[in-house]
């Protein structure tokens, strides 16, 4: 269990030095002026003043005398950068240590000088090396400051290595008291790649109009540093923040099949922007750019070396790496099938053998949980643990109440939706995809529910629910069938919503739509009392799950969270400074998104890569998520309540708690995801209030501002046009624009990955592909003797192959894992926050409140009464529970999307 701490501030924010005012009105937060207090403090031979909360207090000691300051840069050891024992250079930094000229500081002050109006002199002392510990190296340097210097503001920082450096902080003390410290957590460019000074301003933040006079032209400065040029290609250190489309997915140079269509920037193929790499463009395809091994994003954005070599996003980088080809030259037939569902216990009993390779050892101290070495020590296994759902109930995924359960407490809690009209209709051109009306009609619905209820009574009372994968699928399907190895419907699912709060499934419709050469096919299959019935019924689900997957990881997973987030970040980076208190609110829930998004475009989204290789729609996959960016995507309906309501899963209900009332009482994901809502909302709302006190602030804060109109015209550029965007122009709506950017990032995120593992795990619970065509269509004669003949076999064939398993079942495993030093939501505090006690007391009752809505999912998880998420073998419903434990664990919010 997770103990933030927020007590671990230890300083006092700012160094003050005495001269003239000491209290200005930018030392506190803009629109509410404190009184705040600067006390003298007798610091060895010379005098410093430092603010803290109180008031002015005077001092007898002689006011014109300097100021004597020591500097202590806390250096990360790192695996590549500085201090690393790799490479050539390291010789010639131990030089240029021992001349002591490695690392150069220049303090910057907070105002300007009031006699000329201009920028004082900067201080500058190089930093020579001193201690070291196991994790840091020690940098350290001595100050002296003249009266009339004033506040510091920000250090500049010149690193004379040939090697990059991680800084941590920077320390400022005298007489072993700390007075100051500013936090970096950043790399720092050697002076030979890129000459220009780092900048790293103190922890507090101020909105734009309040940036104290001598740090304007450094904050505006920074902000067109990280904007870039738009020119050329990125370099690895570079810190350049820029807006691209997608168009590095495909490979045309290799190979004609693996040319894709560029997403973003047209009408046909609308997308969120990533970050622009700028690499050379294809010989084949002048839109698209050619791929990378390693492609660039800022550098700080990369997974930090710092981390644990067990971080998620080295783990997928090695599975994807060494695991996924050494399963796929194990297993040499590529679309071999299991033969019996036995087969598959064995991937959980005996595992897979992998071929003996350089490296797999170290893939077992990387991924012990995937790969063991077997007891003699001769070959490496790839053994998967039981997911959850296995482990509690073998069964369970066989059974109807199980397959309706999970859309409601599963990993894709995102799709269920209310039936408002009936019969069903498309919204399709009826010219091309025939009659809009679906095939599953009253007599069939009251055959289920008759004696109970008229299916006009259920829609009054709200009583029928659907998965609906029928007009996003649709026009896609002829283009699948043609490819080798998938099939693809559009399908309906009604479900109906019984007395004890659970849903029945009813009835699954399949359809083809009509092509040149074949009529339309549509067929409604139901539960049912005769064996090949019941079996056509299992056939169906299989489809309708593989179609639940491929919805799942394309668009509430990929899209919706890891696609769309990226555009916030590039926006905030590039308009938001880092004394901004709203950059300083986000950054934490951007941590390794746009990393691992370029490890997504890398492996797993690319042309032949992880999805398009295991996932129904094969290479129209990301096509797909393409149209339902188009036709689906809104952000103001990304907050969870707006969700719930648009898939009328809930109606707006004033007295009810959070505002709304449930349509299904008990919907675990809904019910625990609004309290995770109102608790980041709440601490938002604390937040913004300090700093913006009426629209007039959010009005004129024009870092905000452009923030905003980069997200909306760049970021999301293809939606630029919507009317449906939220104005940034009072507190209220920036509150309710923060709060749903931070609850997609985490719990959105939280919601549909973390449980990936524990529901597809076992993949014939969650298949994601349907490889076999229902035996019944077109009536295929031959199709259909083998299913009368073993409709077991039919099963196992329309279920993925080995090796799409396999490789699938290794990359949900790791994407389901967190690592040894996971940040999750409300757990440490960012130190500026800790800095202003009012934020840090709103921050502590966040973290609080988190604490209690963990006992509160515990309850609901033993209460009988709640049979969507208690019951016989059913895996409780854990996915919003804030913090965890490292592993597969099935619940914990991290702040950011990092895997
Ligand atoms: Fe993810």
């Amino acid at each position: 269990m997770l103990k933030p701490n927020l007590l671990t501030a230890n300083s006092a924010p700012f160094l003050f030095f005495s001269h003239g005012s000491l209290l200005s009105s930018h030392r506190s937060s803009p629109f509410r002026l404190r009184p705040a207090t600067v006390k003298l403090q007798k610091i060895g031979k010379h005098d410093c003043i430092r603010c803290a909360s109180g008031k002015v207090q005077s001092s007898s000691v002689d006011r014109d005398a300097p100021i004597g300051l020591r500097a202590v840069v806390a250096v990360k050891m790192t695996v590549g950068g500085l201090l690393s024992n790799l490479g050539p250079s390291r010789a010639l930094d131990d030089t240029t240590d021992l001349f002591g000229k490695s690392l150069l500081l220049e303090l910057l002050a907070a105002e300007v000088d009031p006699k000329t109006g201009q920028e004082k002199a900067t201080i500058q002392a190089y930093a020579h090396k001193g201690s070291q510990d196991i994790d840091d190296i020690k940098y350290e340097c001595d100050f002296t400051i003249p009266k009339s210097f004033g506040e510091i503001g920000a250090v500049l920082v010149t690193n004379e290595h040939h090697n990059e450096m991680f800084l941590k902080d920077i320390t400022f003390s005298s007489d072993d008291t700390t007075t100051l410290t500013i936090s970096c957590n950043s790399w720092v460019h050697s002076k030979s790649d890129n000459p220009e000074k780092r900048i790293f301003f103190t922890n507090k933040s101020y909105l734009p109009a309040q940036t104290p006079s001598g740090l304007r032209r450094s904050r505006s400065k920074e902000l067109e540093i990280k904007r870039g040029d738009g020119q050329g290609e990125r370099k690895d250190f570079e810190r350049i923040y820029d807006y691209d489309v997608y168009n590095d997915l495909g490979d045309p140079d290799a190979d004609e099949d693996k040319a894709r269509p560029v997403l973003g920037g047209s009408k046909k193929y609308p997308y969120p922007r990533r970050c622009r790499t700028g690499r050379p463009r294809t010989q084949k395809d002048p839109l698209s750019e050619t791929r990378s091994s390693s492609m660039y994003v800022p550098r700080d954005e990369a997974f930090s070396e710092v981390k644990s070599l067990q971080f998620s996003g080295k783990t997928l980088r090695s599975v994807l790496h060494a695991v996924i080809p050494s399963i796929q030259t194990a297993l040499i037939e590529s679309n071999l099938g299991f033969p019996y569902f036995t087969a598959i216990d064995k991937l959980y009993d005996e595992g897979l053998t992998l071929p003996k390779q350089e490296g797999l050892g170290l893939l077992q101290s990387i991924i012990p949980r995937l790969v063991k070495v077997i007891s003699d020590g001769t070959d490496d296994v790839l053994k998967f643990e039981p997911p959850a759902m296995i482990e509690k109930d073998k069964f369970s995924w066989l059974r109807d109440e199980e397959f309706s359960r999970q859309t409601l407490a599963g990993v894709n809690p995102y799709a269920i939706q209310l039936v408002t009209e009936f019969p069903l209709k498309s919204k399709l051109d009826p010219q091309v995809y025939g009659p809009p009306e679906s095939a599953i009609n009253v007599e069939m619905i009251e055959e289920e529910i008759g004696g109970f209820m008229t299916v006009k009574e259920a829609l009054k009372q709200k009583r029928l629910f659907m998965l609906d994968y029928h007009d996003l699928f649709l026009p896609f399907v002829h283009k699948v069938e043609e490819l080798e190895g998938t099939t693809l419907y559009g399908s309906r699912t009604i479900f109906f919503l019984t007395n004890n709060g659970t849903l029945r499934p009813l009835a699954i419709e399949l359809t083809r739509p009509a092509s040149p050469l074949k009529p339309q096919w549509k067929q409604v299959f139901m539960p049912c009392w005769d064996a090949t019935g019941a079996w056509l019924w299992k056939l169906a689900k299989a489809h309708v799950g593989a179609h639940d997957s491929g919805y799942h990881e394309l668009i509430t997973h990929w899209l919706r969270t890891h696609a769309c987030v990226e555009p916030y970040i590039i926006a905030a980076n590039r308009q938001l400074n880092a004394m901004h208190p709203i950059y300083r609110l986000l950054h934490p829930h951007f941590r390794y998104t746009m990393e691992i998004n370029s490890l997504a475009r890398q492996f797993l989204i690319s042309a032949a890569g992880i999805i398009e290789s295991s996932f129904s729609p094969l290479k129209y996959s990301m096509e797909i998520s393409s149209v339902a960016y188009d036709q689906f995507w809104r952000f103001d309906m990304e907050a969870l309540p707006a969700d719930l309501i648009r898939r009328g899963m809930a109606v707006e209900d004033p007295i009810a708690e959070h505002g709304l009332r449930l349509t299904i009482e008990d919907y675990p994901f809904a019910t625990d995801g609004l309290l995770i809502w109102s608790a980041i909302k709440q601490w938002i709302q604390d937040y913004v209030s300090h700093y913006y006190l009426d629209s007039s602030h959010v009005l004129e804060d024009y870092e905000l501002q452009e923030f905003w109109n980069e997200v909306r015209t760049k970021g999301h550029g293809d939606k630029k046009d919507e009317p449906w965007w939220p104005k940034m122009d009072s507190p209220e709506n920036l509150i309710h624009i923060l709060t749903t950017i931070t609850w997609v990032a985490s719990a959105h995120h939280a919601a549909v990955n973390f449980g990936q593992y524990q529901y597809g795990g076992y993949f014939p619970n969650r298949p994601t592909i349907a490889r076999i065509k229902m035996p019944v269509e077109d009536l295929q004669e031959d199709e259909f003797i083998k299913f009368l003949e073993k409709p077991e076999v039919a099963l196992l064939r329309c279920f993925p192959s080995q090796i799409q398993a396999t490789v699938v079942m290794a990359v949900l495993d790791v994407l389901s894992s967190h690592s040894p030093d996971e940040e999750y939501l409300g757990g440490e505090p960012e130190l500026p926050w800790v800095h202003d006690p009012i934020i840090k007391a709103a921050y502590e009752r966040f973290n609080g409140r988190l604490k209690e809505i963990e006992g509160i999912i515990d309850e609901r998880n033993a209460d009988p009464k709640l049979k969507n998420r208690f019951g016989a073998g059913t895996v409780p419903y854990e996915s919003m529970k804030p913090f965890s434990e490292p592993g597969v664990t099935g619940m914990g919010i991290p702040n950011s999307i990092s895997i």
